[in-house]
């Protein structure tokens, strides 16, 4: 497919029948074009790159080399969750990157926020690059680019973005998803057999639970919001809210306060829970969770995370908050 502006004739991908088609009509493009050279893709487990991925199996197999960096922002679960369905169900030719250290060193001390995404956007490129010099006869690099991103940016988004590598590594591109909308990425990624786990998940930032452990991360808050992170996606998961409410996930702030347990003083960090529903992420409206799940998930928060002692309920719509903290 040729150019940036989505052709008219393309029918909205709705069906499963309609996903099969285009994945026939996708496999063939991608195997022209490819031939039988080599594709880079820095596979982060997010619902565009993982949809890219299985595309790309399916057509070139092996010729497919995916790079997931773990940086140590990750949600619990999501390296396991990508080494296990694309190397163990998929038999793809993957590389594992644990920069989990790599990454914290850099960001040690650095608590504004921009600053903070600025450091992670380059740590991961030079990771990538690094990895890209390791691999032999590269010629193409696939980016999960969907049509928002064309249609709201110069078309590289924040998280795939390894426009970043230097001149000798300009390989050419493969973006087989580019005239795709976000719901007709998902059936597609249904039809080539991804879990739901997957391909429904809700948005994730690119420089993840980065921006969710506020101010300078540590380990112990950046633990401390991974695990309530899980036990929140949990809860919602058990009363139905998954899928109904369009983001949610824990902040953990940089500060701590007297609380109590089994008859001690603790000195420690709270857990701030946000659930927002928004059509387009422009502006937002907080989810009404029922007050008895989050005396529950309260509860678990506070006995079940190391280093926390209260858990706060954000009711700010956006505006005047932002959906993420920072
Ligand atoms: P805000 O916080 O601006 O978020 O109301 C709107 C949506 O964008 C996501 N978000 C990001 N996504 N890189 C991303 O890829 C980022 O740096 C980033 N910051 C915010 C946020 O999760 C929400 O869905």
């Amino acid at each position: 497919m040729q150019g940036n502006v989505r052709p008219e004739t393309m029918e909205r991908i709705t069906t499963e029948a309609l996903a099969n088609a285009f994945i026939d009509e996708q496999v063939k493009a991608l195997q022209a074009q490819i031939g039988d050279k080599k594709v880079l893709l820095a596979l982060s487990g997010g619902v565009d790159s993982s949809v890219v991925a299985a595309l790309l199996i399916k057509a070139v197999g092996q010729q497919l080399v995916c790079v997931h960096v773990n940086h140590g922002l990750l949600r619990k679960g999501e390296p396991e969750q990508v080494i296990e369905v694309f190397r163990n169900q998929m038999n793809a030719n993957l590389v594992y990157v644990d920069a989990v250290d790599r990454f914290l060193d850099k960001l040690a001390g650095v608590a504004e926020p921009e600053q903070k995404r600025k450091i992670i956007g380059a740590e991961f490129i030079r990771v990538f690059e690094e990895e890209a010099r390791k691999q032999e006869g590269i010629n193409f690099l696939a980016q999960g680019t969907i049509y928002p991103d064309i249609l709201e940016s110069d078309g590289v988004k924040a998280h795939h973005n390894v426009g970043g590598l230097p001149e000798d590594l300009q390989f050419e591109l493969v973006e087989p998803l580019k005239f795709l909308f976000k719901d007709e990425v998902r059936v597609v990624g249904k039809a080539l057999g991804l879990p739901d786990g997957m391909v429904y998940r809700q948005p994730f930032p690119g420089p993840g639970l980065g921006v969710r452990c506020l101010g300078a991360i540590t380990r112990d808050r950046l633990e401390a919001v991974r695990e309530s992170d899980a036990i929140l996606r949990e809860e919602f998961a058990k009363n139905g809210l998954e899928g109904k409410v369009w983001q949610y996930f824990t902040a953990v702030p940089d500060f701590k306060s007297v609380g109590v347990k089994d008859g001690k003083r603790t000195f420690a960090y709270p857990v701030i829970i946000r659930a927002v529903n928004t059509k387009d992420a422009m502006t937002a409206t907080v989810e009404n969770v029922p007050f008895e799940l989050l005396q529950h998930i309260t509860q678990r928060i506070t006995t079940e995370v190391e280093n926390v002692n209260r858990v706060l309920y954000d009711l700010t719509p956006k505006p005047s908050g932002t959906i993420e903290w920072e």
